[in-house]
């Protein structure tokens, strides 16, 4: 088995303005999630889940993001709540990762957090490798707490992600990436 640094190094996501169907089908999306879902977990304790938004959904997704913006800015502009109506719209499927966060007497929160994101960096992984594109977005709608309570949300629970997924429409753009060179020290004792 050998793993590429060609397709590690492929990366990037696709805004999700440029994302259209055809989008994964069932079975394109499980076997997606069936890579994302292999992420460090320390304690094995599986802190994520999936919520999927696709069709009539995502439309209806947005007229409550626009009622709810609404609610926070009564003076929100047409183009606030455009944005707002639209945002779920682009890319056929977009999927919520969900972090499981309840009490635990070993796992700190904040590894189980960092569990759920390594899936959805997986996840845009496993799209692009299955061809096609994604972005990671979060936004207002994801620390909202009406909209969480909308989507089904537990108390312990976060989103950690909106991963969109669907058909590039353009090459994503590359932009410039960290010279790990700058990055990396050796540490020596004292
Ligand atoms: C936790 C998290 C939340 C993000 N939320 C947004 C967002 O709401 N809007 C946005 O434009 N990009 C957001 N991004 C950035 C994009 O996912 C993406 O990294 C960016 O478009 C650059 O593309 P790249 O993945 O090719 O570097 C977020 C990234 C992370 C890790």
């Amino acid at each position: 088995m050998t793993l590429s640094f060609d397709c590690l190094d492929a990366r990037r996501s696709t805004p999700s303005r440029q994302l259209a169907g055809p989008g994964p089908d069932d079975a394109a999306l499980l076997r997606m999630l069936v890579s994302a879902v292999r992420v460090p977990d320390h304690g094995k304790r599986v802190p994520f889940r999936f919520l999927r938004i696709a069709g009539a959904a995502r439309a209806e997704l947005g007229a409550l993001l626009v009622d709810r913006a609404l609610q926070r800015d009564p003076d929100a502009s047409e183009a606030v709540l455009d944005k707002d109506r639209k945002r779920f719209t682009h890319a056929p499927v977009v999927i919520a990762v969900i972090a499981r966060l309840g009490p635990d007497d070993k796992i700190p929160e904040s590894e189980r957090a960092s569990s759920a994101s390594c899936v959805c960096f997986a996840l845009l992984q496993a799209a692009q490798a299955a061809g096609f594109g994604a972005q990671w977005l979060t936004g207002w709608p994801a620390y909202d707490p009406v909209v969480l309570g909308r989507l089904g949300l537990a108390e312990d629970e976060r989103i950690t992600g909106f991963v969109h997924i669907g058909t590039p429409q353009i090459e994503a753009p590359e932009r410039e990436r960290p010279d790990p060179r700058a990055l990396l020290s050796d540490w020596v004792a004292a």
